[in-house]
C-alpha cells in the first residue's frame, strides 16, 4: 500500500475556487488578474462569492484612509466565514495584497491574526509558494519586499484573453513624492518595463481578442523603457510602435503627471489615430501655492498650456482629472483658484477627494490642517461644477455619430454595451456578436453615467 502523496500544490489539479476583491486603481485591477493567472496552475478557478471560495484575496488600496478602513471591516466579516468553514471541516486561505498590505503589513497581523498571507504589490509571483506554505503552517506569511523588476520577470505570461479592452502595466512606482501620497512608499521607486516585453505582451493581448489596450502606470508618462538596441524610448515612441500592431484599434494610457507631458507626447495625440481623444491628467489644485505645498513641481499655468496644446493637436480631446480639496494650508482663495481652473479648462470627467492625512506622508504632519466642515463645503462646491460639466459633455454628444467598441451584452435583454472614444459607457439594441468589434452609432440620449445609442452600421475599423 502506498501512502498518500504529500500535499503538492504545484501538482494539484483539483478544482479550487478563488475570490478576489479589488479596491482602488486600474493597477490593482490588473494585479488581480495577474494573481488569478499565477494561481490558475494550482487549480484555482474563479468563485462568484467569498462563501464558495477556498481562497479569498483582498487586493487593497491605501490611497485614502477610508479605503484602508474598509479592508479591516471586510476582514472582520471574513473571519466569521473562515471560522464557519473550519467548523464544517473546510479550509479557507485568506490573503491581503496590495498597498494596505505593503504599508500596514505588521498592523494586519496584529489586528487580524486570522489572515494567512500578507503580500505587497511587488511579490505576487511568490504567491503560489506562499499559498503552499500557508496551507501547512499556522501564522501569517508576510512578503512585502520591493524588487519590482523581478515581479515582471517571474510572473507567468499574461492571460491573453482579457476581452476587447485589455490592460497592460508598463510602469510601476513613483519617485515624485507628492506631499499627500502614499504611492512612493507602497509601490516603491519608479520602474519602467523594457520595450520588448511590452510589445510582446501587447501582441499577445491583440491575438487574444483585445481591440483596445490601456497602458497602465502610477506615473505612466514618466515611462522610459530600454529598447532592444540599448537606447531608451519615451512614451511617445512606444505609442508609435504600438500603433503598428495590426488589429489594435484603440490605445490609451493612464495615469499621467502634467510634468511629464512632453512635446512629443502631446504631438503624438495629433498623429496617432488609434490614440483615443481622452486623457486622465490629475492636476489636484488650481492654486500655485497649494501645488508647491503638494510638491507637484509645476504651476497651474503648465496645466492650462497642456490642455490648450492637446486640444490644438486633437480638437476632439476631452480631459479628466483628479482634485484634492483641503490640503493643509489651503485657503478660500486657493480653493477659488481651483474652481477657476475647472471653469476655464472644462472636464468631461473628474474625481475629487477631501484631503485625507496618510501616516508617514509629509502633509500629514503639516500645520494648518483644514477643518473637516470646510473640506466638506469645498468638495460639494467643486463636485457640483464637475457634475455639471460631465452632464454638459455627455449631452453635447447626443446626436453625434461615433464609433463604439462593443464589449459585451448590456444590462437588458437584446442590448449590447460598449465604450465611446471618450470612455463613456454606451448601450444600444444590437446583436451579441458585435462584442469585440467596432461599429458606428448615433448617440441618442445622455444619462448621468452612460449614453444610449442606435446602431448605424457595422464597420470593422482597420487601424491606419
Ligand atoms: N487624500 C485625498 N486624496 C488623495 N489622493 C491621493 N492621496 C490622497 C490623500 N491623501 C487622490 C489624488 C490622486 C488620486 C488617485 O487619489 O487626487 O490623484
Ligand atoms: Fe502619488 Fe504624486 Fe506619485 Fe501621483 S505623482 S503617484 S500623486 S506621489
Amino acid at each position: 500500500m502506498t501512502s498518500p502523496a504529500p500535499e503538492s500544490p504545484l501538482a494539484a489539479p483539483q478544482r479550487k475556487k478563488l475570490f478576489i476583491r479589488t479596491w482602488g486603481c486600474q493597477m490593482n485591477v490588473y494585479d488581480s488578474t495577474r494573481m488569478a493567472d499565477v494561481l490558475a496552475p494550482l487549480g484555482y478557478g474563479p468563485a462568484e462569492t467569498p462563501e464558495e471560495a477556498d481562497m479569498v484575496i483582498l487586493n487593497t488600496c491605501h490611497i485614502r484612509e477610508k479605503a484602508s478602513e474598509k479592508v479591516f471591516s471586510d476582514l472582520g466579516r471574513l473571519r466569521l466565514l473562515k471560522t464557519e468553514k473550519e467548523q464544517a471541516g473546510q479550509k479557507m486561505v485568506l490573503a491581503v495584497a496590495g498597498c494596505v498590505a505593503q504599508a500596514e503589513g505588521a498592523e494586519i497581523t496584529v489586528r487580524a491574526p486570522w489572515v494567512d498571507i500578507v503580500l505587497g504589490p511587488q511579490t505576487y509571483h511568490r504567491l503560489p509558494e506562499m499559498v503552499a506554505r500557508a496551507s501547512r503552517a499556522a501564522g501569517a506569511q508576510i512578503d512585502t519586499d520591493f524588487p519590482v523588476e523581478q515581479k515582471f520577470d517571474l510572473l507567468p505570461e499574461v492571460n491573453a484573453n482579457q476581452g476587447p479592452i485589455a490592460f497592460l502595466t508598463i510602469q510601476e512606482g513613483c519617485d515624485k513624492f507628492c506631499s499627500f501620497c502614499v504611492v512612493p512608499y507602497t509601490r516603491g521607486a519608479e520602474f519602467s518595463r523594457p520595450v520588448a516585453a511590452i510589445l510582446a505582451e501587447a501582441r499577445r493581448l491583440v491575438a487574444g481578442g483585445a481591440r483596445e489596450i490601456a497602458l497602465l502606470g502610477q506615473n505612466v508618462n514618466a515611462w522610459h523603457g530600454e529598447a532592444p538596441d540599448g537606447s531608451t524610448w519615451s512614451l511617445s515612441r512606444l505609442l508609435y510602435a504600438l500603433a503598428e500592431i495590426d488589429g489594435l484599434a484603440r490605445i490609451r494610457y493612464t495615469t499621467s503627471h502634467p510634468r511629464d507631458m512632453d512635446d512629443a507626447l502631446i504631438e503624438a495625440h495629433g498623429r496617432i489615430p488609434q490614440l483615443m481623444p481622452f486623457l486622465h491628467l490629475p492636476v489636484q489644485s488650481g492654486s500655485d501655492k497649494v501645488l508647491a505645498a503638494m510638491n507637484r513641481g509645476h504651476k497651474a499655468e503648465l496645466f492650462y498650456r497642456i490642455a490648450d496644446r492637446l486640444r490644438e493637436a486633437r480638437p476632439d480631446m476631452a480631459l479628466s482629472s483628479d482634485f484634492i480639496v483641503g490640503h493643509p494650508g489651503e485657503t478660500a482663495a486657493d480653493h477659488a483658484a481651483t474652481m477657476q481652473l475647472v471653469e476655464k479648462v472644462g472636464f468631461a470627467l473628474a474625481y475629487s477627494f477631501k484631503y485625507s492625512p496618510r501616516p508617514g506622508t509629509p502633509a500629514a504632519g503639516q500645520p494648518f490642517q483644514v477643518p473637516e466642515a470646510e473640506k466638506d463645503a469645498r468638495l460639494q462646491e467643486l463636485q457640483a461644477v464637475l457634475r455639471r460639466q460631465q452632464d454638459e459633455f455627455n449631452r453635447a454628444c447626443v446626436g453625434r455619430e461615433v464609433d463604439i467598441l462593443w464589449t459585451g451584452p448590456g444590462r437588458h435583454p437584446g442590448q449590447i454595451a460598449g465604450r465611446t472614444p471618450w470612455l463613456q459607457p454606451v448601450h444600444a439594441i444590437g446583436p451579441a456578436e458585435l462584442a469585440g468589434r467596432i461599429a458606428r452609432v448615433r448617440l441618442t440620449d445622455a444619462h448621468p453615467n452612460s449614453l444610449s445609442a442606435v446602431l448605424l452600421e457595422e464597420k470593422e475599423l482597420t487601424p491606419a
